[in-house]
């Protein structure tokens, strides 16, 4: 072994006792006769000394030492002569160095390895295994390290098989674009990339496995966002013969342990439970963050024939007008914020906002004018409107009223200082419907996937289908979507059914899902299950604004990895080999 130990492992035990480190030069300080160096490996950082007087053999190579050089040194561990560095683990102590050998030497670094220099993002990415020698950055992968081994302990101990589903597929219908693999073999033939492990686990409940669970890369073709990469990590898990409580209680109990094991942070369970019709009513999104207040209320009753235009065809068009009321947040939502907030409500598809705002007397209104006395006062008292308050009001198709007035709701807390990284608000939202329909489609598609199964309540005779909901549940933290998952169609009459209602043809689904439609006349468990983004839940975990931040390589915004350069073109040879070629 060239060495005995890490260098943020030094200890009060280890003084008077001779070490050997290996590890990067993070800096050197030069002070005439003494020099310091800081070593750096995974672990952390030590401080080493040389003296020109005492030990000059390797002063003189010390001397010679730059930042990011590779070096093995030995000494004895003491405690430091000079002042002690409270920010450091090790920063009592110091290795009195008398051997010291250059392993490697190096360039100077397109950037500083620093916490939290401010280098930009493009410059990272492109020499990611600098960014990776960072503190924070490394501290962030270590951590989710910590994360997937407790995640599979937790679930080998509640009996979980772990089992690799393929990478090289037949498309999954999770209504994502899908990365296509060309086939050499059959050409014209192209596998999919997994865009999660759905059908295969699912054929594992089948196969009799009963409780599987994977650490599974997904790929995505959709456009990137703070929490969305085109390849991400789901934990992945499916169980047979359960219901929606078991599978919510299973994961209560390992997100209560991950958060107290990790982060020393004690969380309520059972977690609060809404179904999905009140979190819209509510909140207007299906992922409400529950760390404040500033919910929804629907004001169409009370504007029914108020006058206003705006409001009134609105209702006519069969919309609805709804508000939200932040409370005692006169002073700080200003006229210029209100401003503001429009412009972000239109990216939502508002085409105005309405807002009352009190902050003297009498409240300063947009809409006052345009309406009835009577119905002005029922919709202030409907929103709980008084001195110190702002109202913001959105008139127009549902969806538009929800995605808008949702994103304000969080847009606003965010601008007061509302959202605190270290509150953790857990949330499952269940009973989502089982169809959406599409208007780019024009037509119903799942709203999870289709192998979901309906609520039975919601399927009798003379039901419409489409109004029906799902046993699917998503869990969410703070905001964020951090995993969903369903019980699951065991039937083979209840998912013909299924794609009938999705304008599947028999024929279609033979086409598309026949291996898993046949798979169901040999014998079906009742079975169901869910998967976490991994990344999401490490990033929320961590305080962190974004996934990149605990992907170590991770895709740029426009879906490329600027080190290596992927995408890239191929060789023409490659090209003929699977008989493809490019029409641009
Ligand atoms: P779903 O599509 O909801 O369900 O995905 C599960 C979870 O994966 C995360 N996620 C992503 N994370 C980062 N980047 C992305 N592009 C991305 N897309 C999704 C989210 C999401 O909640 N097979 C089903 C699960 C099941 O029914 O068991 C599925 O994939 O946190
Ligand atoms: P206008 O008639 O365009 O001057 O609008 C009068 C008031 O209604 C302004 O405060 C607008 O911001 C608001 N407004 C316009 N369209 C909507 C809408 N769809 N929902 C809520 N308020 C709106």
């Amino acid at each position: 072994m060239m060495r005995d130990l890490y260098c943020g492992e030094i200890r009060e035990e280890h003084i008077g006792k001779r070490v050997s480190l290996c590890g990067w030069v993070q800096r050197r300080r030069d002070l005439g006769g003494l020099i310091f160096i800081d070593l750096r490996d995974r672990e952390g950082i030590v401080q080493l000394q040389f003296d020109e007087n005492e030990r000059k053999a390797a002063f003189d190579i010390a001397f010679t030492v730059r930042s990011e050089y590779v070096i093995k040194a030995s000494g004895i561990v003491a405690r430091r002569g000079g002042a002690v560095n409270p920010d450091l683990a090790t920063g009592a102590l110091e290795v009195l160095t008398d051997e010291i050998e250059i392993l490697s030497r190096a360039e100077t670094t397109p950037f500083e390895i620093l916490p939290d220099s401010d280098v930009k993002e493009e410059l990272r990415l492109k020499y990611r295994y600098l960014d990776l020698r960072r503190a924070d950055l490394s501290a962030s992968i270590k951590f989710r390290h910590k994360v997937t081994a407790l995640t599979r302990n937790y679930f080998y101990d509640n009996g979980f098989l772990e089992i690799e589903t393929p990478i090289l597929n037949k498309s999954t219908p999770e209504g994502a674009r899908d990365y296509l693999v060309p086939s050499r073999i059959r050409k014209g033939c192209f596998y999919a990339l997994p865009q999660s492990p759905q059908i295969y686990k699912q054929l594992l409940m089948l196969s009799g496995f009963d409780r599987y669970i994977q650490i599974a890369r997904c790929f995505r073709d959709e456009d990137l966002r703070a929490d969305r990469q085109p390849e991400f990590t789901q934990i992945d898990m499916e169980m047979s013969f359960i219901d929606e409580e078991d599978i919510m209680t299973l994961n209560e109990g390992y997100l209560k342990k991950l958060f107290r094991d990790l982060l020393g942070v004690e969380v309520k369970t059972p977690f609060l439970r809404m179904e999905y019709a009140e979190a819209m009513d509510r909140f207007g999104s299906d992922k409400p963050d529950l760390r404040f207040g500033f919910e929804l209320k629907n004001l169409s009753e009370f504007v029914a024939g108020c006058g206003f235009g705006v409001f009134e065809n609105a209702l006519k068009a069969g919309g609805s007008v709804r508000g939200i009321n932040l409370k005692g947040y006169a002073g700080e939502i200003t006229r210029k914020t209100v401003d503001a907030l429009t412009a972000f409500a239109r990216d939502y598809g508002a085409k105005g906002l309405a807002f009352a705002r009190w902050t003297e007397d009498a409240p300063t209104c947009s809409f006052a004018k345009f309406m009835s006395e009577e119905s002005l006062s029922a919709v202030y008292k409907a929103l709980d409107f008084e001195k110190g308050d702002v109202i913001l009001i959105v008139a127009d198709r549902d969806k538009v009223v929800f995605d808008s007035l949702g994103a304000l709701r969080v847009e606003c807390a965010r601008r007061l200082g509302l959202l605190d990284p270290k509150e953790y608000k857990f949330l499952w939202v269940t009973k989502f419907p089982l169809f959406e329909y599409s208007e780019e489609e024009g037509r119903y598609q799942a709203m999870h996937h289709p192998f979901t199964a309906p609520l039975d309540e919601d399927m009798g005779e003379g039901k419409d289908p489409y109004k029906a909901r799902a046993r699917a549940y998503d869990i969410v933290l703070n905001g964020c979507e951090i995993g969903g998952g369903s019980i699951r169609i065991h039937r083979r009459d209840v998912q013909a059914k299924m794609f009938d209602a999705l304008g599947i043809t028999p024929e279609d689904a033979e086409e598309k899902f026949g291996f898993l439609l046949t798979a169901f006349r040999y014998g079906a468990p009742p079975h169901g299950g869910m998967a976490y983004g991994l990344d999401r839940l490490v990033m929320l975990m961590l305080g962190l604004p974004s996934i990149k931040d605990v992907i170590p390589f991770p895709k740029a915004q426009n879906a490329s990895e600027p080190m290596s350069g992927a995408p890239d073109t191929v060789a023409a040879g490659q090209l003929d080999d699977l008989g493809i070629g490019l029409n641009m």
